[in-house]
């Protein structure tokens, strides 16, 4: 047994703070001596340019180049080609082509279990793989669900629907018996919080009503702030961009909790 935590950030709701939360989490993560791996398994590519590709969609490799060697039973590129570093970070990228690789999944036989098994072989290079994933539950996200061992879910208060949780929520049961037994939800995690507003207090009591008996909420909740715009911007974490702000902070403690509750 690998001692890698592979966790997909999840959510088929758009603009919840998964890309944020992904992106911020491995430098936390990597802030406590952790080797991370992040995924972009979005075809917006998002995650590859927080992380300093200008045009993913100019990448000659991609998530897409090695989606297609494996279904194709061909050689992988070499990891350099798609592996990309920054200090203790790697990076996959992807970009729009993985919606391409996403039709061809459809008549792959055992289709679903791609992304695991690219990524089952490189465990032993990291403590923590993370995937960040598209908003939609089709193919993409239902691959990252059969590679990980859990699923954080980040929820926007200003953006909060019971139905859309309860469809993710549908969908990681079927996927644990079918597919990926191991699977486990790791928490809810509150993103984009202005908690003097009504509509926060409103939607973090109907979190806690509808979930609290059945899954962690994180503790710590992630602010809403500028800041994250503009560390965006200068493709930065926002732990490097302004370490002493609310949401670096947040951003640790939710490494720490997570840490805390692997062991
Ligand atoms: N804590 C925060 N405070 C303020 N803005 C934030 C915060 N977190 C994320 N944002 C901003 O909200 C927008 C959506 O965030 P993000 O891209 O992380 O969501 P997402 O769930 O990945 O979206 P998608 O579903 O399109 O992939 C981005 O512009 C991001 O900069
Ligand atoms: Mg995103």
């Amino acid at each position: 047994m690998s001692n890698t935590t592979v966790i997909t950030i999840a959510n088929q709701k758009g603009g919840t703070g998964k890309t944020t939360t992904a992106y911020n989490l491995a430098y936390a993560l990597s802030n406590e001596g952790k080797k991370v791996l992040l995924v972009d398994f979005d075809p917006q590519g998002n995650l590859s340019m927080c992380f300093g590709i200008e045009q993913p969609d100019q990448l000659k490799y991609s998530m897409f180049n090695v989606m297609n060697a494996i279904m194709s039973d061909e050689p992988l590129p070499p990891a350099e080609k798609y592996i990309h570093s920054h200090g203790n970070i790697d990076l996959i990228p992807s970009n729009i082509e993985l919606s391409v690789a996403e039709i061809n999944l459809r008549d792959e036989m055992g289709g679903e279990k791609t992304l695991a098994s690219l990524l089952e072989p490189m465990k032993s290079n990291y403590d923590y793989i993370i995937i960040d994933t598209n908003p939609s539950l089709g193919l993409l996200t239902i691959n990252a669900l059969a590679a990980s061992d859990s699923v954080l879910i980040p929820v926007n208060p200003q953006l909060w629907s019971a139905t859309g949780l309860t469809q993710l929520l549908r969908i990681i049961v079927k996927v644990k018996k079918r597919i990926n037994p191991r699977i486990s939800i790791e928490g809810i995690l509150m993103t984009m919080c202005n908690t003097r507003t009504n509509l926060y207090k409103e939607a973090f009591r109907l979190v806690k009503v509808y979930y609290r008996e059945t899954f962690r909420i994180f503790d710590v909740q992630i602010p809403l702030s500028v800041k994250v715009g503009e560390a965006n911007f200068y493709s930065q974490s926002i732990l490097e961009f302004e370490p002493k702000s609310k949401v670096a902070i947040a951003y640790q403690e939710l490494a720490k909790e997570l840490m805390l509750h692997g062991n």
